[in-house]
């Protein structure tokens, strides 16, 4: 086919992925075109499209309002577009239990249970410690420490923060951090808690610069990259994603929010992990299966699925 059918081609195909929320076939180019013209649904066109890629979301909210009623179909998505697990996380006492309740309903649903820091009033560290020995709790999290205006004060913030740490510790399981704007104390907390953090963790929704995410990387801790690495004016974050090594990245959606580009502002899921993939290789200038392959084995070794 001549260019310009090719263009049309390239942008119905697009238009198409946008309204399933799916965006498989710019995995392969033409290759996946012509699948897509023999495929007869959008579970055959996922399938064909990822076929052999197994990514992991490893930090979504499938309890969130935004999934209400429709988890089932989002979960079920997810795994058409090979997203093969989702980790799925609260951020207090009540979201960890509905998330160990969504995890005990999906077979590829763990959860991360944890109160983050603008729950950090209501911990409940007996509680918490109950719901974390589910088997299908992964990780304690998401957990951290947020400056900005309107959030209870540091000294809480900190104080919850390392509480967790050593629960985790306690429980041999990683952390999820949530950290905004507190870079620095977050750096001095984890540092004078590294003898807790054996079983490692992850900065979720890493947002800090490249020289920051080395001094948690030297701590044995991961960076986790999601749809704000797509955005156009991301370049700090893009940076830090392209000096991390990938042995130190997971993939992750922090579904409903932040979805990646072209669906900035809209419902993000984890069926869209295979684009924060995508963007991943281009940044790095390496295939899409070495990312996938890599972040999956990361996300495995880390939370021991
Ligand atoms: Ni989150």
């Amino acid at each position: 086919m001549g260019d310009k059918n090719i263009k049309d081609t390239h942008k119905m195909l697009s238009d198409e992925a946008a309204k399933m929320g799916s965006v498989r076939m710019r995995f392969q180019g033409e290759e996946m075109i012509t699948e897509f013209f023999e495929a007869n649904n959008t579970e055959d066109m996922c399938r064909q499209a990822t076929s052999g890629l197994v990514l992991v979301d490893t930090h979504a909210h499938l309890t969130d309002k935004a999934f209400e009623g429709e988890e089932e179909i989002i979960v079920g998505r997810a795994a058409e577009c090979g997203v093969a697990f989702i980790i799925t996380s609260g951020y207090n006492l009540s979201s960890s239990q509905t998330a160990v309740a969504c995890a005990e309903k999906f077979d590829n649903v763990y959860a991360s249970v944890g109160f983050y820091p603008e729950n950090c009033m209501e911990f409940d560290c007996e509680a918490l410690k109950e719901i974390a020995q589910n088997e299908k709790v992964v990780a304690i999290g998401e957990i951290g420490l947020q400056y900005t205006e309107g959030m209870p004060p540091k000294e809480e913030q900190i104080e919850v923060f390392e509480k967790q740490i050593k629960l985790a510790h306690e429980l041999n399981l990683p952390i999820v951090i949530h950290c905004r704007e507190a870079y620095g104390d977050c750096l001095e907390v984890l540092k004078r808690n590294q003898q807790f953090l054996k079983a490692g963790g992850t900065l979720h929704c890493y947002c800090g610069s490249s020289e920051m995410a080395k001094e948690f990387i030297r701590l044995g801790l991961h960076i986790s990259v999601g749809g704000v690495s797509t955005f156009k004016n991301a370049d700090k974050i893009k940076k830090a994603v392209i000096d991390c090594p990938l042995e130190r990245i997971l993939l992750e959606t922090d579904c409903p929010y932040l979805a990646p580009h072209p669906f900035r502002g809209k419902r993000n899921e984890p069926s869209l992990i295979p684009t924060i993939a995508e963007n991943l290789a281009t940044l790095k200038g390496i295939s899409v299966e070495e990312v996938v392959s890599v972040t999956t084995q990361n996300a495995r070794r880390l939370f021991k699925i």
